[in-house]
């Protein structure tokens, strides 16, 4: 598949967007990004989706994350389409919060590796898949999650990795199944006991386990 791996700068690309025309790396400027592609406007679970995006909105803002869908539809269909999810949003008198890009010759879907060949329009031409990109402000791909077109996301889950990656892009710590913030995180195994004893004045806390080998380290941030 193409696409963009974890680490590589993103493609600094140029789009039609409800906003007008963008090149990514401007309306980054030097915030964190989240790009987030629907397969087509006016479809039931992209809808829901969209309005749950809006509704939580504020939660990007306070993280300094900067928010963009894509579909393969037009800039006019996204403006209406956009008042649709505001009513679905119970803010029907809103803007939608974040611009839509307009994909709708597929060229960035193509480049960014988001359609899905399992889901087709009706003369037979594959849809983009729900695809996520965080992008950190040095502009490099921190997560990326790829869902088929049946299945819609879960936004509060996304609200919890970007503070996962904001948190462990400032310290040498990794956050565990499930983790929220303000719980244990556990110290990163290339970390030395010594640097981490250094590192952490909180204490380190290592569980016991059959191998006897002392790799699960917690500790309180
Ligand atoms: C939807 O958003 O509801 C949807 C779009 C394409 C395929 C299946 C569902």
């Amino acid at each position: 598949m193409p696409g963009v791996l974890l680490g590589d700068v993103f493609p600094n690309f140029e789009a039609d967007t409800t906003i007008g025309k963008i090149k990514f790396h401007d309306f980054l400027g030097n915030s964190w990004g989240i790009l987030f592609s629907h397969p087509r406007d006016f479809t039931p679970v992209c809808t829901t989706e969209l309005a749950c995006a809006a509704k939580i909105s504020d939660e990007f803002t306070k993280r300094g994350v900067k928010m963009i869908a894509l579909s393969i539809d037009s800039v006019e269909d996204h403006r209406s389409w956009s008042k649709d999810v505001m009513s679905v949003s119970d803010k029907a008198e809103s803007p939608l919060p974040f611009p839509i890009i307009a994909d709708d010759k597929r060229e960035l879907s193509v480049q960014l590796g988001m359609l899905d060949p399992d889901e087709r329009d009706k003369d037979g031409m594959p849809l983009t898949a729900r695809c996520v990109f965080v992008v950190g402000p040095d502009k490099r791909l921190k997560l990326s999650i790829l869902y088929p077109a049946t299945t819609g996301r879960n936004f509060d889950e996304l609200l919890r990795v970007i503070d996962s990656l904001q948190l462990t892009a400032q310290k040498k710590v990794a956050t565990p199944v499930d983790w929220k913030p303000g719980e244990k995180v556990m110290v990163i195994p290339s970390l030395s006991e010594a640097d981490a004893a250094a590192l952490f004045p909180n204490g380190v806390t290592t569980k016991e386990v059959p191998s006897g080998k002392k790799y699960l380290r917690y500790t309180q941030l």
